[in-house]
């Protein structure tokens, strides 16, 4: 096993505690950090400082950065260059001003700091700008939480299109997908938690749940800052234990678990294998270990015809969980299927359980 699965579960925010759901017990942990473009706009500049910056900056991504693509694949110059030029703009730089006197959200020494982060530590971008954009959110991260990926975004296309057909071929009173109970098992920044929480109707919930307390109060940070704190509960504990209440009263559950195989981690671009937390990437041996767990388990909390989808590291993994649910647990589910995400990757394993 990759790492220990922890044996203990505990509630964080319940700030409006959500109706349906479980009563949690509060607990406070760590304020998340503020990502830069939500700080305000309080450092006086010369704009000739801030030019100097951008000369700096620029022959840094040039005498280093130049090599990212071939040291490990990493990303290329033009792509620092435009990372560049959205950090300066999450500071508060807009282009258009010709002022003598710029306005930034962080002082001169903070923005030198912050880019030779990125440069010479190959921090990635999104900690450094403490968001990531993905689907119509702007989510924050921090070091602790995994970036949410394009890639995963396709699971909540397919959860739409679920709620959207049940509307269509349903009567009135059984839309149980939309107004049913979902968990995000593995929520991170609480990506698939707050834009399937968008999609269910008014009586859904989300119960999001992640191992690791940064994680957890990041997505709490995130849920707040949609207002989605009545919908969305989160919990922290390993995989099934904070369902313990739950039990067949889930109509979806969603993961991403990690899925990396451990001896590959070692050879992840800089900015993943030396920054994004290993709980989020270590699938132990052939990155299986928290798939089939989670397969394995979902029955326990699943209400009969819910619906699953699981996100795998492709081809492999998504073959190996197909055949598992239709040879090892045969019967428990119906209509298993690999989805493609957009690169054409078989991505995604998703189906029903009896
Ligand atoms: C690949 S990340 C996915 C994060 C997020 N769902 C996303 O798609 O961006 C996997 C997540 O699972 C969490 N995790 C790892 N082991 C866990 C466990 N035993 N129980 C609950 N969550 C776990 C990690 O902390 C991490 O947030």
């Amino acid at each position: 096993m990759a790492f220990p699965y922890n044996s203990f579960s505990r509630t964080i925010r319940s700030i409006m505690s959500p109706r349906n759901l479980s009563q949690p017990s509060s607990i406070h942990l760590n304020q998340p950090q503020t990502p830069l473009f939500l700080k305000s706009p309080i450092h006086q500049t010369p704009l000739s400082s801030l030019t100097q910056f951008q000369t700096w900056a620029k022959t840094l991504i040039q005498s280093k950065g130049s090599n990212f693509p071939t040291i490990d694949n990493g990303p290329d110059t033009n792509h620092l260059f435009r990372e560049l030029k959205w950090f300066l703009e999450d500071a508060g730089f807009n282009r258009d001003d010709d002022e003598d006197i710029v306005r930034l959200r962080v002082g001169l020494d903070e923005l030198y700091l912050l880019w030779k982060q990125r440069i010479v530590e190959r921090r990635p971008f999104q900690y450094v700008v403490g968001c990531e954009h993905w689907r119509d959110l702007v989510l924050s991260v921090e070091e602790g939480v995994l970036i949410p990926r394009p890639e995963t975004e396709v699971i909540v296309d397919i959860v739409e299109e679920l709620i959207k057909k049940e509307e269509e071929e349903e009567d009135e009173n059984e839309v149980m997908m939309k107004e049913g109970l979902w968990v995000d098992l593995g929520t991170g920044s609480g990506a698939l938690a707050i834009a399937i929480a968008r999609a269910l109707g008014k009586g859904g919930r989300v119960i999001a749940t992640d191992l690791s307390p940064v994680a957890a109060s990041v997505a709490g940070y995130n849920v707040g800052r949609y207002g989605l704190q009545d919908k969305i509960e989160i919990r922290i504990g390993s995989w099934f234990k904070p369902l313990e209440d739950v039990k067949r009263e889930v109509v979806g559950l969603v993961s991403n678990p990690p899925y990396i195989p451990s001896d590959q981690i070692l050879g992840l671009q800089a900015e993943v294998g030396k920054h994004e937390p290993r709980l989020a990437l270590d699938g132990g041996e052939n990155g299986m270990v928290d798939l089939l767990h989670l397969c394995e388990g979902a029955a326990s909390v699943m209400k009969s015809g819910g619906f699953f989808a699981f996100e795998t590291n492709g081809e492999m993994q998504s073959k190996f969980l197909l055949d598992f649910t239709m040879n090892k647990s045969k019967g428990c589910f119906r209509d298993v299927k690999i989805v493609s995400d957009h690169s054409g990757i078989q991505r995604f394993v998703t189906g029903f359980f009896v």
